[in-house]
């Protein structure tokens, strides 16, 4: 996974974004369960409350349910019980327990998961958050790697891991997002950044990893040791192998950042304007291969009918440099008469630019659907690239998130959107690029083929691993590697 991604650097990714209102599957009925079937809240099976108290007195202190059992709540898609981890024994009591009361375990870091790997109706959940620990190692030495490094305890969010990184004159790479998790999903997964293109991805980075795995062995994953676990963490998903609860990755010489900012808009809707809103859009598309090969990157959110906005990154980059990269995009927006704006900032520091960025955007407010797009594509399949960017921006899809954020939408009209996103708009992702495949932490949650779409050829190699280190299927999450072996039922039970 490791490598393939990294191959795929300077791709550029393509979402699909529609609103929904975050709301949980409802649990309801009791079907009794069966040898197949995890126990659920209700069943014989389901743990006593003397059960889950025991449990609840060999960990750390822990173990408080979310509501009370009284109180007349949904719980919905929300675990049961969760751990407040301190150390790997409250892992091992958790694996334990839910192995021999047949209960669903979720591996729960911080911050977001997209895809809902961090929850799940009716279980018990490691919750890693509280596992803090930062250490600066200077001079880290491996065959693979000489240099300082940081170990990050697996509940370390971005924001934390920067901080005390700028303190040591480094950087790591991390998420955009300031509180996700950096050991988790998101370095499990791949880890998009900022930097990616100039340090490769987050997954790039790793050096060893702690992890408790589904036999509740405490083990380290590395270049020498466990080597076929430590190739599965870079990559091939979170919520599968085993519970990380601590990463060493390489940190990097802290270096100066440009940012740009910038944004345009048509000067309406129709035909005319909308000629000239694609054509610079082309034009925005067409020049990402230019900054990635330099190490830049860049984010952008249109729609139709809306203001273009985008930040750029160009870590190393002089303001000069960036401003030599932005004309020509200035003159084609002049000439097309399109109003602009543009910013470029030079930052001494990586935590300064980072700091520029605006706040995080709501979480469980929309759904996603994202593909790959390879370079190859944008340059060499122009036109069909474009027609695709047409077809799905036309939805006024902020203009549908704006609209949320005063009036909540129906669940149906919730399930009518993923159906867009999965058969029609992704559909369209599919045929553009068919040799690519999604970045699994930002893709559709219903992706058809996602053994395929996420893992590609590797998908075989991963299941056996994660089916030696987890041999009982202790670790079950939505689209994670092996969940396929299991279904979720319409009331969240699995
Ligand atoms: C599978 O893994 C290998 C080894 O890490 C890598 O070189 C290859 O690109 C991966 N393939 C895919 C499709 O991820
Ligand atoms: C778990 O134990 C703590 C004290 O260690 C207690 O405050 C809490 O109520 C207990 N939770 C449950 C669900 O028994
Ligand atoms: C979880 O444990 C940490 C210590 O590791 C403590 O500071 C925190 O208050 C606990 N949180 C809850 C919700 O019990
Ligand atoms: C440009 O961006 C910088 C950094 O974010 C900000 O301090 C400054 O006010 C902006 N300038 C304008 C004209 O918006």
């Amino acid at each position: 996974m490791r490598t393939s991604l990294s191959n795929l650097l300077g791709v550029f990714a393509l979402y699909a974004v529609a609103q929904t209102s975050g709301r949980s599957a409802e649990a309801t009925g009791a079907a009794a369960s069966t040898p197949d079937c995890r126990c659920f809240p209700g069943d014989a099976c389901w743990p006593s409350t003397q059960k889950w108290s025991r449990l609840n007195s060999t960990v750390s202190r822990s173990c408080d349910p979310f509501t009370s059992i009284d109180s007349p709540c949904q719980v919905g898609a929300y675990v049961r019980y969760a751990i407040n981890v301190t150390e790997p024994a409250d892992i091992i009591a958790g694996i334990k327990f839910a192995g021999k009361n047949n209960v669903r375990l979720v591996i729960r870091n911080t911050g977001h998961d997209y895809l809902g790997k961090s929850s799940g109706p009716g279980s018990l959940s490691l919750w890693t958050h509280h596992l803090k620990d930062i250490k600066y190692i200077p001079d880290y030495k491996s065959e693979a790697y000489y240099g300082p490094a940081l170990k990050l305890g697996a509940g370390v969010q971005g924001s934390e891991a920067y901080a005390a990184a700028n303190e040591n004159g480094v950087v790591v790479v991390g998420g955009f997002c300031p509180s996700v998790g950096i050991a988790g999903g998101y370095i499990q997964g791949g880890g998009r950044s900022i930097l990616m293109s100039k340090y490769g991805l987050a997954a790039d980075q790793t050096l060893e990893f702690e992890v408790v795995t589904g036999e509740g062995k405490h083990v380290k994953a590395s270049m020498t040791e466990n080597r076929d676990l430590y190739w599965a963490l870079g990559g091939g998903g979170g919520g599968a192998y085993g519970v990380v609860t601590s990463v060493i990755v390489k940190a990097h010489k802290d270096i100066p950042i440009t940012v740009a900012r910038y944004s345009f808009r048509a000067g309406g809707t129709d035909d005319t304007s909308m000629v000239k809103f694609y054509d610079a859009l082309d034009f925005l598309h067409q020049m990402a291969p230019k900054y990635t090969d330099r190490g830049g990157f860049s984010i952008n959110l249109y729609s139709k009918g809306f203001p273009t906005s985008g930040s750029f990154f160009g870590p190393g980059w002089t303001k000069h440099n960036t401003a030599t990269l932005f004309q020509p995009f200035i003159q084609k927006l002049d000439s097309l008469g399109l109003q602009h704006s543009l910013n470029i900032t030079e930052f001494p520091s990586y935590s300064a630019a980072y700091g520029s960025t605006p706040e995080t955007i709501p979480i469980g407010t929309f759904q996603n659907g994202g593909r790959m797009i390879p370079r190859d594509t944008i340059l060499n399949k122009r036109a069909q690239f474009n027609k695709v960017v047409k077809y799905i921006t036309p939805s006024s899809l902020l203009g549908a998130i704006m609209k949320f954020l005063l009036l909540p939408l129906q669940w149906s009209q919730i399930l009518k959107d993923q159906d867009t996103i999965t058969n029609n708009w992704g559909r369209q992702l599919r045929e553009l690029a068919p040799e690519s495949g999604a970045y699994l932490n930002e893709a559709d949650a219903n992706e058809p083929n996602f053994q395929r779409e996420f893992y590609g050829e590797n998908y075989s190699r991963l299941l056996s691993i994660k089916n030696k280190y987890d041999p009982a299927g202790i670790f079950y999450a939505l689209t994670a590697v092996g969940s396929d072996a299991w279904t979720q039922k319409p009331d969240g039970r699995l």
